[in-house]
């Protein structure tokens, strides 16, 4: 007999079968949430701020009325935007305008939910991979680059000043005197560009695999006409040998180590360009390296997903460790002390809940 096996509890069916009507109208609110955010709407309805019809939000937008009419279904039954039952007129409330409009700056919400549709143009791809292995490549993402600038133009950029450079007394002083910062893994190079403006004297250099990402990124830096950051597409890989021996007194990773293809090559690397009195900053997701710490995570299955269907596929399809997003601090701090590095301190933001950084010495 096996007494291993419990009695069926209706109530849990019951609340089980509930959650998962409410999974089915939150993950189509995230596509029409993205929706808004690249088409505008949300913008366009803080801006008029009264109710207002759907042919005039529609003109106001620019777009096409029968669309937004049933975009405002979803958005109505949702209860994120509200309807008079008698004028039909449609009307963004504040306190929702403040989590949803480019105007709110780092609390934009909308902008993470275009992940959901990122991921979603892979899903055939992803399935093959779950049967014969392998990865997806970055190629087959249309838009990653542009949504991931987006990404970490609100979650780092909006807070660089304010919160992240002062992680390390004493750090914006030695910029503004002049020192030499790698960021590797650089993207579309906003962060570079943004401290290359803040300080003249240092000299800025970003390297990424994607030549798209580092087109974005020269292209900014020559429209801002930024003569002490330079960009260079190339594979990171190799870093721990490739890398020029005590070259660089910062060096940065945003969100960009657990997507290698060779992880711990790129930590050796930078071990070894960092000078003597050098720092690595390091960006990377929260989380634990167990699984069962991370329930009740508020973003877990969130970035689990994209592990699966982005951050370790890449790293698989480069023929890569594959590590996923969701590696964890404990398994992080075990990649750097075997990288080299001998003092590692963990930090947290009160208004970043997704991220831990890491301020790394030799
Ligand atoms: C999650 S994105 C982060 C981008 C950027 N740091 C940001 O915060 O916007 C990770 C970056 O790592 C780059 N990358 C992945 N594998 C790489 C490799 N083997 N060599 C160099 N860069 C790589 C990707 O092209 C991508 O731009």
């Amino acid at each position: 007999m096996n007494t291993h096996i419990n009695p069926f509890d209706s109530a849990k069916a019951d609340a089980f079968a509930d959650t998962m009507l409410r999974s089915l109208n939150y993950g189509a609110l995230c596509l029409m949430t993205s929706i808004g955010h690249r088409t505008g709407i949300f913008d366009v309805m803080r801006e008029i701020a009264a109710p207002a019809t759907a042919v005039e939000i529609a003109q106001k937008a620019g777009l096409n009325e029968r669309y937004v009419v049933e975009w405002l279904g979803a958005m109505v039954t949702a209860g994120i935007i509200e309807v008079d039952p008698t004028s039909t007129r449609y009307r963004l409330p504040a306190e929702h305008a403040a989590f949803l409009t480019r105007a709110a700056a780092a609390d934009n919400f909308a902008v993470f939910t275009q992940y959901i549709g990122l991921l979603g143009g892979v899903e055939d791809e992803i399935i093959a991979c779950f049967r014969n292995g392998g990865g997806v490549p970055y190629e087959k993402f249309r838009r990653f680059h542009a949504v991931m600038a987006e990404d970490s133009g609100q979650s780092v950029l909006s807070s660089l000043e304010s919160h992240i450079l002062p992680l390390v007394p004493g750090l914006t002083d030695r910029l503004a005197a002049g020192i030499r910062v790698l960021d590797l893994g650089c993207g579309s190079g906003r962060i570079m560009c943004r401290m290359a403006e803040l300080y003249p004297a240092s000299q800025f250099l970003g390297i990424d695999l994607s030549s798209e990402a580092i087109l974005n990124a020269q292209r900014e830096a020559c429209d801002k006409g930024l003569l002490n950051v330079d960009f260079s597409v190339r594979d990171l890989s190799n870093f721990h040998v490739s890398a020029q021996p005590e070259s660089f007194d910062l060096v940065t990773t945003f969100d960009a180590i657990h997507d290698q293809a060779q992880p711990m090559n790129v930590l050796m690397g930078i071990c070894r360009t960092l000078k003597k009195d050098g720092l690595y900053l390091m960006q990377d997701i929260r989380g634990s390296s167990h699984v069962y710490q991370n329930v009740g995570h508020p973003l877990g299955t969130f970035l689990y997903a994209i592990s699966t269907m982005h951050c370790m596929t890449v790293s698989l399809a480069q023929g890569g460790e594959g590590l996923g997003a969701m590696w964890g601090e404990e398994k992080t701090r075990d990649y750097l002390t075997r990288a080299g590095f001998g003092s590692i301190e963990t930090h947290r933001l009160a208004h970043d809940i997704q991220n831990n950084w890491y301020v790394v010495r030799k």
